[in-house]
This record gives structure tokens, C-alpha cells and sequence, in this order.
């Protein structure tokens, strides 16, 4: 007899990042379901910090197009870079071990899993752009906080966020969380009609998987607890 355990220990162990989805609709009723259940995340004194936006249909494509042709020119015109700010730093300007090489691997897993080999720029460059189709994914999602919010309300997203990826997963759909699209908040934020008050927390890409797809076989390894866990008073 399967119990409510099992189910979420399956659901947690079967979520993954899906970077290649079917074309397929998910119904505007399902998508407010998982957004209602995933607002029952914890946050600090309830102050509930998120604000989505769902692109479907031409919104989704004409901001695909824009995002697509900044990222082409940037390829080209790498010095200008530096005019796309994200709204706040969700990376470190330094990196040191064993963030550097755990980050690493991640890149060369999906890369070489993908045929794409170290220096192969235009390849990479590919491969990166599909953040910004979201991945032919169905429903793109953007995620905003006020601005005067502060860390406190990030670990407060990270929950809601986790909530909507496991409850997409329990009923067939997948995500793929995109921080990606952060650098070029300003032109997200006006496409998506957010205020000057908002900032960008992340993007994703939601829907049904591409299950035939090789880049959707890329599975990321763990530490074990013992790894990260110190005990006292034993
Ligand atoms: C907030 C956040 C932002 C992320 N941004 C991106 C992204 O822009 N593009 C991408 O392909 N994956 C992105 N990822 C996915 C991570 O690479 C992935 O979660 C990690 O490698 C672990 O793999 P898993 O999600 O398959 O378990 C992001 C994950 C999180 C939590």
C-alpha cells in the first residue's frame, strides 16, 4: 500500500531540471491550482513575498523573440554585457572551492552529455539561448518581490518556489527554474508590465516533458546528509 510518504519521498526523488518540453497546452485551471496550493509555503510573519507572471501564446513568443536577439547581439558584442544588470546578485562575484568545481561539473555533465565539447562556443551558446525560448515549454513564468523585501524573503520564494516544481511533478508536468533570464530583468519587467517597486527573482519554464529527448536524462548528484551534517551533544 502506497503511503502519503512514499508519495512524497517519489515526488521529491522524481523532480529534475527538464530542459525540453512538448508544445502541448497546460490548462490556465491546472496552472492556478498549482500556483493556490504552492502559496502554502511558510514565510516569515506570512508576508507571502511572491508575484508571478504567466506568459502563454504571442506574449511568451515576442518576449522569446526580444530576449533571443539581445542574447545573439551580446554573442557578438561581448563588452556589452555589462549594460544588463541582474536585480540582485544570485551568484557570487567570487568564486572559490567547492562551488567552482561543483559548478563545473554541472556544466560539462550537460554539455558532453549533449555532444558539446569545452571551447565550443557557438555550441554553448546554442545551448544557453534555450533558456530563452524556456525550452519550447508551453508556460513561461516570471517571479517577482517588492524591493524593499529582503533576504529573509528569498529563503521565503525558495519555498514557494520547490512547492509549485513538486506539484507540477505530481500531476505529470515538469519545470525547469531559470535564473538565466535574470540579467535582462529590465526588458522582462517592462514586457511583463511589472512596477519600478518589483525586482526580478527568477524565471521558469513549466510544462509537459519531452521524455524522448537526451538533454532530459541528465540527473545531478548529491552529497549525503553525512556529508553536510555536524552532530552535538551526542
Ligand atoms: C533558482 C534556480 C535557478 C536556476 N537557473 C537555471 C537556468 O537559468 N538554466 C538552467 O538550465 N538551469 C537552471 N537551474 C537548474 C539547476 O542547474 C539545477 O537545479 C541543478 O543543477 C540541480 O539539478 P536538478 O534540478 O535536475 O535536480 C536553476 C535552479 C535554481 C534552483
Amino acid at each position: 500500500m502506497s503511503t502519503v510518504k512514499d508519495s512524497i519521498d517519489e515526488i521529491i526523488r522524481a523532480r529534475h531540471s527538464v530542459r525540453a518540453f512538448l508544445p502541448n497546452p497546460v490548462p490556465k485551471t491546472l496552472i492556478m491550482e498549482l500556483l493556490d496550493l504552492a502559496a502554502r509555503a511558510p514565510s516569515g510573519s506570512n508576508l507571502q513575498p511572491w508575484q508571478v507572471y504567466v506568459l502563454l501564446g504571442p506574449s511568451k513568443e515576442q518576449l522569446v523573440k526580444k530576449v533571443c536577439a539581445l542574447h545573439d547581439d551580446l554573442f557578438l558584442h561581448p563588452e556589452r554585457r555589462e549594460e544588463f544588470k541582474p536585480d540582485y546578485a544570485y551568484y557570487p562575484s567570487k568564486w572559490i572551492s567547492p562551488f567552482i568545481e561543483r559548478r563545473r561539473e554541472n556544466g560539462w555533465g550537460l554539455y558532453s552529455l549533449l555532444g558539446i565539447a569545452k571551447g565550443d562556443k557557438e555550441k554553448m551558446h546554442q545551448q544557453h539561448r534555450k533558456n530563452f525560448e524556456f525550452f519550447g515549454a508551453p508556460v513561461g513564468l516570471f517571479f517577482t518581490a517588492h524591493r524593499s523585501l529582503e533576504g529573509g524573503s528569498l529563503i521565503d520564494y525558495g519555498m514557494f518556489l520547490q512547492n509549485l516544481m513538486l506539484l507540477a511533478k505530481s500531476r505529470g508536468l515538469d519545470t525547469c527554474p531559470q535564473a538565466a533570464w535574470n540579467s535582462f530583468s529590465e526588458v522582462i519587467m517592462s514586457h511583463i508590465g511589472a512596477s519600478r517597486e518589483e525586482k526580478l527573482i527568477c524565471g521558469m519554464s513549466l510544462g509537459w516533458p519531452d521524455a524522448a529527448h537526451v538533454v532530459n536524462s541528465f540527473l545531478t548528484p548529491r552529497l549525503s546528509a553525512e556529508a553536510f551534517t555536524t552532530w552535538l551533544g551526542e
